[in-house]
């Protein structure tokens, strides 16, 4: 969420530790007081994919025939759409809370995302939608953690879009890539590591303690973000047996943000975004 009116914000800011509680903790007011439920943006997803895709392809690398795997992919296909479109030859799609949901609005966005794809591709049909369903050779979509699961195929290419920075087990899910992944495979995640409360304030939850933070202010499944920073990814990363061949950092100023001593000894605190290319 981005808070630009300088009264509001100042006050939405000066209540966060109210606000988080309430949002993670008060399942009844949370409802009413934050009914509009975050939902994914499949034009700027779309926008993103271009950049990942011109990111990979100075690496040489394509999704032609590639068997690809989407963590976390919200509520929105765009993403196996476009790796279908450059030739993957299948899309898995693994998520923990997954957002799909057959209500009329979802319906709704899902038929416009679709329409969206074709008129990109020029397209009237696509061969891995018939009109009613997926073809499941192509999309396959598991409501699961991949944690949770056995693959019935190794996959070349791993795509995750802000997701990583919600992702509760983070050892354990890149553990679990350093399996799923062939060898030489190639990974995309884009993790927005900055304070989602408001990212006028992108560094806001440095103020807590892990214990507080942890306790009180974040709750998976709801809010949940793991305040890891891009040091510690970088080595579970490594840890697990990729290297990384390419990344983009994006820095923003601490300016007088508090900072919990727990925090502090962390390094790289002014790194808010990061799009990471690695190898197995
Ligand atoms: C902020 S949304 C991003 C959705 C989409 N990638 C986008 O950019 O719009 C984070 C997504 O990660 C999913 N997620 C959270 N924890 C996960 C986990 N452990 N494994 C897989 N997906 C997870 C959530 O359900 C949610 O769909």
């Amino acid at each position: 969420m981005e808070v630009s009116n300088r009264y509001f914000g100042y006050l939405y800011n000066k209540l966060n530790f109210l606000v988080r509680f309430v949002y993670c903790r008060v399942p009844f007011l949370n409802r009413i007081l934050f009914w509009k439920l975050y939902t994914s943006d499949f034009r700027a997803l779309d926008t993103e994919f271009e950049e990942m895709k011109e990111m990979l392809s100075r690496r040489g690398f394509d999704f032609k025939n590639k068997v690809c795997l989407e963590i976390g992919p919200g509520n929105s296909y765009i993403n196996a759409y476009n790796l279908l479109m450059h030739g993957a030859k299948k899309v898995i799609m693994v998520d923990k809370f997954p957002r799909y949901i057959r209500t009329s609005k979802q319906r709704d966005y899902f038929k416009r995302e679709l329409r969206y794809i074709k008129r990109k591709q020029g397209k009237n049909e696509l061969f891995f939608w018939n009109g009613e369903e997926f073809d499941k050779r192509y999309i396959q979509f598991i409501p699961k953690e991949l944690t949770q699961i056995e693959l019935q195929q190794e996959v070349d290419f791993v795509l995750s879009i802000s997701v990583f920075e919600h992702i509760k087990d983070v050892a354990g899910n890149i553990r679990k890539l350093s399996r799923v992944v062939k060898p030489g495979g190639i990974m995309f995640h884009k993790i927005d590591m900055r304070d989602h409360y408001n990212f006028n304030k992108p560094f806001l939850f440095y103020t807590y303690s892990e214990e507080t933070w942890n306790s009180v202010l974040t709750k998976e499944g709801v809010s949940y973000t793991n305040r890891l920073r891009y040091g510690d990814f970088k080595e579970l990363f490594e840890a697990s047996g990729f290297r990384i061949l390419d990344q983009k950092l994006c820095k923003f100023p601490l300016n007088a943000q508090k900072i919990h001593s727990q925090i502090a000894r962390k390094s790289d605190l002014d790194v808010g975004i990061a799009a990471i290319v690695l190898q197995k």
